[in-house]
């Protein structure tokens, strides 16, 4: 096995980090930077790519130093927030606006302006998604129509979700995006390998600003020698919902997995043939290896550990994170609270953009800890509603494999096992996006030859049982069935 190590991008919504693994998928070292969040009103999320390209590149330079320079790094292996939009002129590489997050909800009229033509069945027969603000298509389409720089740039403009902004910065020019990302835009037919132009006319959107469609592993361009000492090859490249679910090694079809990170996003692998979804889930690219793909079916929920985040820097009810589990186990029970997290609308099974968050069910008996907990009790009322829409759409999940920053608080996970009825299975290494990224980039550079050879980098799993009563389940899910009608019927 190669001595080398591989560089992984981890850029997520909130931090972006550069980690070093060993090919034996062991994490050597990694370096975070957090990124400033923009919400300029209410709905509208928005990032600074200028912030993201120099805190990205200062990390992996330190990485790069760590490794002992360069020649020592086998490959890069890049992964992304999904969705979340950059336009940028390709003469500089300079971003013309601020990059449109995936929480962003201003495009909700115009989605709904196209769903009232009767477009939606058209986009979710071509591209697996629904007509919503999280896709980026529409995004795109406000930035031609809103941003004065964005319509000037004529034939230097360029757009590309965050993936394909940072391999451009990278490597000095080379515009692409890997079919896992481009399966995200609303712009890419599931069994297609181009943009497609109907979509692409929905926003009227030039296709010469879009970058090529590409593998998720091989190679996909070199670094400029002059960031890093001398040129690395860039491996492997894949959204973090699906790298995640490559970390978690559901390679098989029905194997399911989901990440806690900013959202809750539960994938399960759907093998060689697109899912067709009767309940309002979402077909998506798992990973293209030599223009073939795999597939798998979606349930993305919008607020899980940023719900968290918010209670500690914008609510002040807890101090730390981890302040929620001593709060949780503090009380018998949620004491009738319920909380709906709708904080930027409410993605599947629901699909509601104007929902907002409510907090039910309080009286003079209901503290601080009965409001903590029924914030973490939605993270499993949220999942059990996948559950359900995955089970109507005929599968049914044996088990769920968790990761993601979350689940390093146990009562929550044991609470996923309960209110789930089935095993949870947690790995002994939860960073599993970039350990997703890492094989990738390890398959791409040739260290191991396919994605189930490069599982051995994957360490062991501890398993969670289900141990709730059935008739406090019921009780549980009752609650929340009643929280989530209010919020729907607003
Ligand atoms: O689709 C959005 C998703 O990619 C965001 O991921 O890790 O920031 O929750 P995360």
């Amino acid at each position: 096995m190669s001595a080398k190590q591989i560089l992984v991008i981890d850029e997520g919504t909130t931090s972006t980090r550069a980690m070093l693994f060993g090919c034996d998928g062991k994490l050597r070292s990694s370096q975070q930077e957090a990124l400033q969040q923009y919400y300029p009103s209410p709905g509208l999320v928005e990032h600074d790519a200028t912030e993201i390209w120099e805190k990205t590149l200062r990390c992996c330079q330190k990485m790069v130093e760590q490794a002992g320079g360069a020649d020592k790094i086998a490959a890069i292996g890049i992964t992304n927030q999904r969705e979340t939009v950059v336009a940028w002129d390709k003469r500089s590489g300079e971003p013309l606006c601020k990059a449109i997050v995936w929480q962003d909800r201003r495009t909700a009229e115009k989605c709904d302006a196209l769903k009232d033509k009767g477009l939606e069945p058209l986009v979710q027969q071509k591209t697996g998604l629904l007509l919503d603000p999280y896709f980026s298509g529409s995004k795109i389409g406000w930035m031609l129509e809103n941003v004065p720089e964005v319509k000037a740039a004529g034939d230097n403009l360029a757009f590309g979700t965050i993936e394909s902004y940072l391999i451009f910065r990278l490597t000095g020019g080379i515009h692409i995006t890997d079919a896992s990302n481009a399966s995200r835009t609303m712009l890419m037919p599931l069994n297609g390998q181009v943009w497609d132009d109907e979509l692409l006319d929905l926003f009227d959107i030039p296709k010469a600003a879009l970058p090529n469609i590409v593998d998720c592993a091989g190679d996909l361009g070199a670094t400029l020698p002059t960031l890093f000492g001398s040129a690395i090859p860039i491996c492997g490249s894949a959204g973090d919902q699906q790298a995640a679910t490559i970390g978690q090694a559901c390679f098989a079809m029905g194997q399911t997995k989901a990440t806690f990170g900013t959202g809750a996003f539960i994938l399960t692998n759907s093998g060689d043939n697109p899912p067709k979804s009767e309940n309002r889930l979402l077909s998506t690219v798992l990973y293209q290896l030599n223009g073939e793909r795999t597939f798998a079916l979606e349930g993305s929920v919008f607020v899980a550990g940023s719900l968290m985040q918010w209670l500690r820097d914008d609510v002040g009810l807890i101090e730390f994170a981890g302040e929620s589990e001593e709060l949780a186990r503090s009380v018998a029970n949620n004491g009738g609270v319920y909380l709906v997290p709708a904080l930027s609308g409410l993605g599947a099974p629901h699909w509601r953009a104007d929902a907002t968050c409510t907090i039910s069910g309080l009286s003079f008996s209901a503290t601080k800890a009965h409001i903590v907990r029924a914030a973490l009790e939605s993270i499993a009322h949220q999942c059990h509603d996948l559950k359900t829409a995955f089970s109507a759409d005929g599968t049914d999940w044996e088990s769920l494999r968790i990761d993601g920053g979350m689940v390093a608080n146990d009562w929550m996970v044991q609470d996923l096992a309960d209110v789930l009825n089935i095993p949870v299975e947690r790995p002994e290494f939860i960073e599993t996006t970039a350990l997703g990224a890492a094989m990738l980039a390890a398959v791409g550079c040739g260290i191991y030859e396919t994605l189930d050879d490069a599982s051995a980098m994957i360490s062991g799993m501890s398993s969670y049982e289900p141990s709730m009563d059935s008739a406090d389940r019921a009780h549980r899910l009752a609650g929340w069935q009643k929280a989530i009608a209010g919020v729907l019927a607003n």
